[in-house]
């Protein structure tokens, strides 16, 4: 077998270079840039004749990166890649899992389509998956998820004394079960009500006292961030002083890193998209996933 080879999409670099140890893998190169008019000139600086290629491209501004994405994967086949695998520690469109209302778009079908045609494989972290058991409902090709509970708990038992564990949503509930098992703490699950892309109402009913703990409310995506507010506002309200906001993946839409700290709060994320707010190194586990998927000796 020959080494695989590892190429990041702009932006990828650093989760590329921290997995190359784990794969004894290469890095080779890629060149983006846009022409005048805005289309895309895409050019792989590395030989690709015969190589097992896995690309990395986290999904975060998904409109930007999916179609810089797929000439390259397209370009990696014409050049003579023996396998070109996906690694998108972000999976984006996930959330749109169904037709809400009618004439929708139900994007994560379309989007598991195209990667599906695209790629050999695919490896992410904690997709989004409410609707849909499994990727593979949606996706043709193999796929591993990687799980960053176990991570989060080691984070929360070595940087929060006392901690009790909430999840914002009913949707949460995965999240919060696996990661206060793991980090031995006590939890409750929120409950909300979306009334819009930015419009959240949160609400509790079980929460009696917080007894002098330290609320880490766990979700995995923050996005406009109104959730996390909500909940940060609702527990500052029974007392908490600083609550932490911990997720997989931090898009931080409008600025919602800045809000949340407004509202009181520590925020913590994953580097499934890279971010101040990095706390949590995803790449050994990453590795041993695209290991099992590729095929790779471990
Ligand atoms: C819900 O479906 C997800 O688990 C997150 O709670 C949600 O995506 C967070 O979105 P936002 O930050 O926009 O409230």
């Amino acid at each position: 077998m020959t080494t695989p080879l590892l190429i990041g999409m702009p932006g990828n670099e650093a989760m590329t270079k921290s997995l190359m140890p784990f794969l004894g893998a290469e890095i080779g190169q890629v060149e983006l840039r846009a022409f005048p008019d805005g289309e895309t000139h895409l050019q792989f600086l590395t030989d690709l004749s015969g190589r097992a290629l896995i690309i990395i491209c986290t999904m975060n501004h998904p409109n930007e990166r999916i179609l810089p994405l797929l000439f390259a994967a397209a370009t990696a086949r014409e050049l003579g890649a023996s396998t070109v695998g996906l690694v998108a520690p972000y999976l984006a469109y996930m959330r749109q899992d169904r037709r809400f209302k009618p004439g929708e778009a139900v994007t994560s079908r379309q989007v598991a389509r195209l990667f599906s045609d695209a790629f050999d494989w695919l490896v992410t972290v904690d997709p989004h998956l409410h609707r849909y058991g499994s990727l593979s409902e949606i996706y043709r090709i193999p796929t591993c998820v990687v799980h960053a509970a176990p991570l989060m708990s080691q984070w929360i038992r070595s940087h929060v004394p006392n901690p009790v564990i909430i999840g914002p949503d009913s949707e949460s509930d995965q999240w919060v079960s696996a990661v206060a098992k793991d980090a031995n703490a006590p939890y409750t699950v929120l409950q909300k009500v979306r009334h819009g892309d930015r419009a959240v109402e949160i609400s509790v009913r079980n929460l009696q006292d917080l007894d002098g703990r330290t609320p880490v409310i766990v979700d995995d995506i923050i996005s406009s961030g109104r959730t996390m507010i909500e909940a940060v506002r609702l527990l500052i309200a029974r007392g908490a002083t600083t609550p932490v906001c911990i997720a997989v993946h931090g898009l931080f839409a409008d600025n919602s890193n800045a809000l949340l700290v407004q509202a009181g709060a520590r925020v913590i994320t994953s580097n499934s998209i890279p971010h101040e707010t990095n706390g949590i190194d995803l790449g050994e586990i990453i590795a041993a996933s695209i290991r099992e998927l590729a095929q790779m000796p471990s």
